[in-house]
């Protein structure tokens, strides 16, 4: 894996699908809209009115938080109407920053604030959050929606499961380890990055205070069936062992306590760049593919508009754990054939399967 931060092999769905797959992606960002336009009213008239700077970190294709960032603009305006009004857009060097512009101008399927909007400056980077993104004391709020569980490495694979939910002992506690280093490293950057005064609001996966986490609310566990599948593909000899190993994903579901520990004790670093946390909650947001189901009952389609929506965020991690000394195209069918696998076990028993999004809603202020 990467050694600058990135990691290497992670990419969402490119060409715009990435949104379109993602509904469930924006009602998550939709539900954090409030705390966004709060922060705002929060900062100092001062501070914003020679500039206001939102960073949405992670942000994808941008499709997402079009509708946020829309109503970021009205927020600003409505307090200081003359301000420029910057948003920059950042995501890993990798990402498909043409479906982003895209997105943001108009030219894909959403509606967008460009238009409508004067004296508004949308920027993009392919800075990484796990380095400095903007320069010192320039951003006002800094957001950031189901992105930061992406470790800055894979510490090691894990070798009975896929996810670090499954992982147990040693190789647990690296990737625990691992996760509290980034942790820290993504807050110290943005503490710099802040105003003072700024304020972050990040939404980021994690596991709540029944240890329930994505596509683990009482039904079928998503992260076990992942595993599964590529289990019986091991003992099928379709994959060797190192491939169902290298299927790990270099991932960390931090709990409350995990989020809040550097915010909150003096001794750290991140407290101590003058960072403090002013409210965390966790909250579910539904899987919309089995409300959908609820309602239609029709499992064949739910079954074809649910893997659409895990392919768009794990396809590449997979893709890339095959050898590549195997040609492609058996690479490719390979892939096929695991969602094929997957989409034929929702079909036949789709009672319980759904992934439904477990985040921490977290407001952080950098003091003045
Ligand atoms: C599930 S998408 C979320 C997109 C959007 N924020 C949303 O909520 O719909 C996760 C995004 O995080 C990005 N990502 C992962 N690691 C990253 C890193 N180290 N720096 C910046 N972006 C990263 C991925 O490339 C991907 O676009």
């Amino acid at each position: 894996m990467g050694t600058r931060g990135h990691s290497e092999g992670i990419t969402m769905s490119g060409g715009g699908l990435y949104s379109l797959a993602t509904i469930g992606a924006k009602h998550v960002i939709d539900a954090a809209t409030p705390m966004v336009l709060d922060a705002i009213d929060s900062l100092s008239r001062e501070a914003i009115a020679n500039g206001f700077t939102l960073s949405d970190m992670g942000t994808a294709d941008a499709g997402t938080s079009l509708a946020m960032v829309g109503s970021v603009i009205d927020a600003v305006r409505a307090r200081v109407p003359q301000a420029p009004i910057s948003v920059v857009y950042s995501d890993q060097p990798r990402n498909d920053f043409n479906a982003l512009i895209a997105n943001v101008y108009g030219l894909g399927p959403f509606d967008t604030y460009v238009d409508n909007n004067d004296n508004v400056y949308p920027l993009v980077s392919g800075t990484t959050f796990y380095k400095q993104i903007l320069p010192a004391a320039t951003v006002d709020i800094g957001f950031s929606a189901t992105a930061m569980h992406w470790l800055s490495s894979k510490v090691c694979n894990i070798s009975n499961h896929v996810q670090a939910v499954g992982a147990e002992g040693e190789e647990l506690e690296k990737f625990r380890a691992q996760a509290h280093r980034d942790w820290r490293q993504i807050l110290l950057h943005r503490a710099a990055e802040l105003k003072p005064g700024g304020k972050l609001v990040l939404i980021n996966f994690g596991c709540d205070e029944q240890g329930r986490y994505l596509g683990n609310t009482g039904g079928v566990n998503m992260f076990d069936t992942f595993n599964q599948i590529w289990q019986v593909f091991l003992e099928q000899d379709r994959i060797t062992r190192t491939e169902y190993e290298n299927m790990t994903l270099p991932q960390y579901y931090n709990t409350v306590e995990e989020f809040s520990a550097p915010l909150t004790n003096p001794d750290e670093a991140v407290y101590q760049a003058g960072l403090r946390l002013d409210h965390i909650e966790t909250r579910i947001v539904n899987c919309p593919f089995a409300e959908a189901f609820a309602e239609h009952g029709d499992a064949a389609r739910f079954a074809e508009a649910y893997i659409p929506t895990i392919r768009s965020w794990n396809e590449s991690i997979y893709f890339n754990g095959l050898d590549d000394q195997r040609a492609l195209e058996e690479r490719q069918q390979l892939i096929e054939d695991y969602y094929g696998t997957y989409r034929d076990m929702v079909r036949d028993s789709p009672e319980g399967h759904g992934m439904d999004y477990v985040h921490a809603y977290m407001v952080i202020s950098k003091q003045t």
